[in-house]
């Protein structure tokens, strides 16, 4: 059987970096893309200096031509894909009577409009190429949870949710499962900015989670690696959110 090949978007760093080793390490071939080359580049040489099967791809998800070219050069040098992993995203929180419309237009591109683009690029290979297939969306707890100062962010994320049902029913009929991931804090490059930014207290998050830590990137990727198996195969249309018990708390 041949290879299954994974697209990860925002490769370069935090989620998406760690991303395209898990799904190395249990034999998929991954293209690493990021909008950053040297990130994306310096992914795929992790992955292949362990062993795997990667290739750097540089791509805006924000453009929808970008992210076309994204799928067609990840085929050109790996073969058909099978897989995406949208991990792409920025984080800009800011008071919503002030907030810039530089700020929300460029958060809805990357959040909301890029996962759409890069579902369709892939989606869109699927079918011409009459191949099943398994799309993961990094949305979270922000699709569900109201944060202060964070308007466009829980916007967009609000939209991967329903993107998510409604490609899942379209494509339902070419053997296509679109799905997404909401993580609540995860430790990465994002969430230390925030941290040092002074945007978020540490301490409050581990108080605010039941099961007492932040996220750790595997705790995503073990949820996007179940999702794009067949273990899998009877799901679609879901968030699924790891979130330590984030959402279900509504106590004090
Ligand atoms: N870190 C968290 O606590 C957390 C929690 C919930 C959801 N998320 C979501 O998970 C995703 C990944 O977050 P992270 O913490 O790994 O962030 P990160 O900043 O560590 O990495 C994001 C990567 O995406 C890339 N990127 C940005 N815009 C792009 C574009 N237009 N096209 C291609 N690549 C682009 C960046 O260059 C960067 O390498 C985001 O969508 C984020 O909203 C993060």
């Amino acid at each position: 059987m041949n290879q299954s090949v994974i697209i990860v978007t925002g490769a370069g760093s935090g989620i998406g970096a760690h991303m395209c080793e898990a799904l190395s390490q249990i034999g998929h071939a991954v293209a690493c893309v990021d909008i950053v080359e040297s990130a994306a580049v310096q992914t795929a040489a992790r992955v292949v200096a362990s062993g795997g099967k990667a290739v750097a791809v540089t791509a805006n998800i924000a453009s929808q031509a970008s992210s076309v070219s994204m799928v067609e050069e990840t085929v050109a040098q790996l073969g058909g894909v099978t897989g995406l992993v949208n991990c792409a995203g920025i984080s800009k929180p800011g008071d919503s009577l002030t907030y810039a419309s530089a700020d929300w237009e460029r958060m809805i591109d990357i959040q909301l409009n890029g996962a759409f683009y890069a579902a369709q690029a892939v989606g869109a290979r699927l079918v011409a190429d009459r191949m099943p297939g398994s799309l993961v969306m990094i949305s979270s707890t922000n699709a569900e949870a109201a944060f202060p100062r964070r308007a466009a962010y829980c916007a967009a994320k609000a939209g991967v949710a329903m993107l998510v049902k409604v490609l899942a029913i379209e494509w339902a009929i070419h053997g296509i499962r679109v799905n997404a991931i909401g993580p609540a804090y995860v430790e990465t490059e994002m969430t230390r900015r925030n941290i040092e930014a002074g945007n978020v207290d540490r301490a409050q998050i581990e108080r605010r989670i039941p099961l007492g830590r932040l996220a750790q990137p595997a705790d995503v990727s073990d949820a996007a690696t179940f999702l794009l198996s067949d273990k899998a195969s009877f799901i679609t249309g879901q968030s699924l959110y790891v979130d330590g018990g984030w959402l279900a708390y509504g106590y004090f």
